[in-house]
C-alpha cells in the first residue's frame, strides 16, 4: 500500500511550530558544494526526499558526501571521478540541474540527466542552457541527457529572457569559476538565490548584487572549504501561516525570516486575519471567516507560485468571489478538482480559478497530485467535516519534513498510515472522533456554538 494520510478536521490548530531549513536553498547549495576541494559543512538542510536524493546522486559523482547529524551533512569534492551523472532518481527533482551548473564551473565538462520535478506545467531549461553557451560551453541534449562541454568558460553578459530561479542559480555556479566578469541581468531575487550567493561567496566566490535584478560575478580559480547554515523555509512558513488562518487557530512560527514572507503576511491581512511579525517568529491568529480577495502569482518579491494552493484553500472558504491568476506556471490547478470534490466552488479558466467561498468543505478521499498542491488539500482536509484520505503522501514528503508530526502538535488529527493495519487503525480513531460528535458534553456544545 502506498502511503497515505488520514485526516479529521475541525480544530482549530493553535500552538508553536518550527520551521526546517530551505529546501530548494539547501538544493542549490549542496550542488555548489561539490566546487570546493576542501570539507564543506552545511547544516539547517531539511530531511526531505527531494534533499536526500540529491545527496544520493552526489555521492555517485564520488564527492565524499558525510551525514553528521538529520540536518549537517559534510561534503568535499575533492575525490569526484564521475561528471556524468546519469541517473533515473534525478528525473524525480528539480534540483539534480544544479550539478550541471556545478561540474561545468568545476571541470569545464558535466553530463546531467534532463531534470523532473512537480509536474506543474512546462519546465524548460533554455534559459540555463542560453547562460552556459554564453560563457562559451556547447550544450546539447542526447538521450534525455543534458551535455555541457567547455575547453574554456569566460564570462559574459547574460540577459535572461524570464525571470527564471533555476537558470539564474545555475548560471551563477559556473560563472563563479568562470574566467573574468559576468552580469546576470533580469536575475530571480528569491531569498535562496541570495542564499546560494553568500554560501558560494563564503567558500571564495565574488559575487554582488544577488537578491536584486543584476548579478555581478567575478570569476575565481578555486573554491574553499565552509560553513554555512541555510535559511529557514519559505514556503513550509507560509503553509503553517495558512493552517492558522484556515482552521481559525493561533499558530507561532519559529526560526523564520519574516521579510521571505512580506506577500503572504499581507495578503493574510488582507483577507481579515491578525500576522504579527517578531525578529525570527511570525504569529498568525484568524478567528473569523475571512474575506475575499485577488491574487496574481509572481516571482519574488511577489506573492510566491509555491504558495498559490494553499492560498486558494483560504479563498474557497473565505466569504465572496476571489480570483487566483497563475502568471509562473501553466498547470498549476490541478488540485481544484480534489478541492471541488470537497465542495468547493471554483472554475478555472486558463490561468485563472474564479473562487466563490463556501461555509465547509466535507471529507473525501484525494490524491496529492504535487508537492505543495498535496500540503494545500492537507490544509482543507483540516477545516473539512469528516474523514480525508489523502493518497501520493509521497509527493508531499519531497518538501516538509514530519508534516503530519508538527501539524499534530498543533493540535490536528493527521495520521501517517503505512500500511492496511495502520490505515485501519486511525480510520477507527478518527471514527471514534465521529462517535464523539453525538456526546452532549459541555465542552463540545461550548465550541460547536462558536461555529457560524
Ligand atoms: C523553482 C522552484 C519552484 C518554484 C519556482 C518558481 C526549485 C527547486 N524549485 O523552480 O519550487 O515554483 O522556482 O518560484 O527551486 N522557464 C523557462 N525556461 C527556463 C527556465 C524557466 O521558460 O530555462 C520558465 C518556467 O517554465 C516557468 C518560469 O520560467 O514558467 C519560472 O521558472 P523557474 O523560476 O526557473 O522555476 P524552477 O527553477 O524550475
Amino acid at each position: 500500500m502506498e502511503q497515505q494520510y488520514v485526516i479529521r478536521g475541525g480544530k482549530p490548530l493553535c500552538g508553536e511550530v518550527f520551521v526546517n531549513g530551505s529546501k530548494n536553498a539547501a538544493l542549490g547549495i549542496l550542488a555548489a558544494a561539490v566546487m570546493a576541494d576542501e570539507n564543506v559543512t552545511i547544516d539547517n538542510i531539511p530531511d526531505v526526499q527531494d534533499i536526500n536524493t540529491l545527496l544520493d546522486v552526489i555521492a555517485k559523482t564520488g564527492a565524499m558526501v558525510k551525514r553528521i547529524d538529520r540536518h549537517k551533512v559534510m561534503i568535499n569534492g575533492s575525490t569526484i571521478n564521475n561528471v556524468e551523472v546519469k541517473y533515473n532518481e534525478m528525473r524525480e527533482i528539480r534540483g539534480s540541474y544544479y550539478l550541471l551548473g556545478a561540474l561545468l564551473g568545476k571541470y569545464r565538462h558535466s553530463v546531467v540527466t534532463l531534470p523532473g520535478g512537480c509536474n506543474i506545467g512546462s519546465r524548460p531549461i533554455d534559459q540555463h542552457i542560453k547562460g552556459f553557451r554564453a560563457l562559451g560551453a556547447e550544450v546539447w541534449i542526447e538521450g534525455g541527457n543534458v551535455i555541457a562541454d567547455a575547453p574554456k568558460l569566460v564570462g559574459s553578459h547574460i540577459y535572461l529572457d524570464m525571470v527564471s530561479v533555476g537558470a539564474t542559480i545555475n548560471i551563477m555556479l559556473a560563472a563563479a569559476l568562470a574566467e573574468g566578469k559576468t552580469v546576470i541581468e533580469n536575475a530571480a531575487k528569491e531569498p535562496h538565490i541570495t542564499d546560494c550567493a553568500n554560501f558560494l561567496n563564503a567558500m571564495g566566490a565574488n559575487i554582488k548584487g544577488a537578491g536584486t535584478d543584476v548579478i555581478r560575478i567575478k570569476g575565481v580559480s578555486k573554491l574553499h572549504g565552509a560553513e554555512y547554515s541555510v535559511i529557514p523555509d519559505q514556503i513550509e512558513t507560509g503553509t503553517f501561516m495558512m493552517a492558522a488562518a484556515v482552521t481559525r487557530g493561533d499558530i507561532l512560527i519559529r526560526n523564520v525570516i519574516p521579510k521571505h514572507l512580506d506577500s503572504v503576511s499581507s495578503k493574510l491581512r488582507e483577507i481579515g486575519c491578525d500576522v504579527y511579525e517578531y525578529d525570527d517568529s511570525i504569529r498568525v491568529k484568524c478567528k473569523n471567516r475571512t474575506t475575499h480577495t485577488h491574487i496574481k502569482t509572481l516571482p519574488y518579491p511577489g506573492f510566491p507560485t509555491d504558495m498559490q494552493p494553499q492560498m486558494a484553500v483560504a479563498l474557497a472558504l473565505s466569504q465572496g468571489t476571489s480570483i487566483v491568476t497563475e502568471s509562473i506556471f501553466d498547470n498549476r490547478f490541478k488540485y481544484v478538482d480534489e478541492l471541488v470534490k470537497m465542495g468547493a466552488q471554483i472554475k478555472v479558466e486558463s490561468n485563472v480559478a474564479i473562487i466563490d467561498g463556501v461555509m465547509g468543505l466535507t471529507g473525501a478521499t484525494l490524491n496529492a497530485l504535487d508537492l505543495r498542491a498535496g500540503a494545500a488539500l492537507v490544509l482543507a482536509a483540516l477545516t473539512a467535516r469528516g474523514t480525508t484520505y489523502l493518497e501520493k503522501v509521497c509527493f508531499v514528503k519531497r518538501g516538509y519534513e514530519d508534516f503530519d508530526a508538527k501539524l499534530r502538535s498543533l493540535g490536528a488529527q493527521i495520521y501517517l498510515a503505512t500500511n492496511e493495519r495502520e490505515l485501519e487503525k486511525y480510520s477507527m480513531i478518527v471514527l471514534g472522533d465521529d462517535r464523539d460528535k453525538f456526546r452532549p458534553e459541555p465542552e463540545r456544545i461550548m465550541s460547536q456554538s462558536k461555529e457560524d
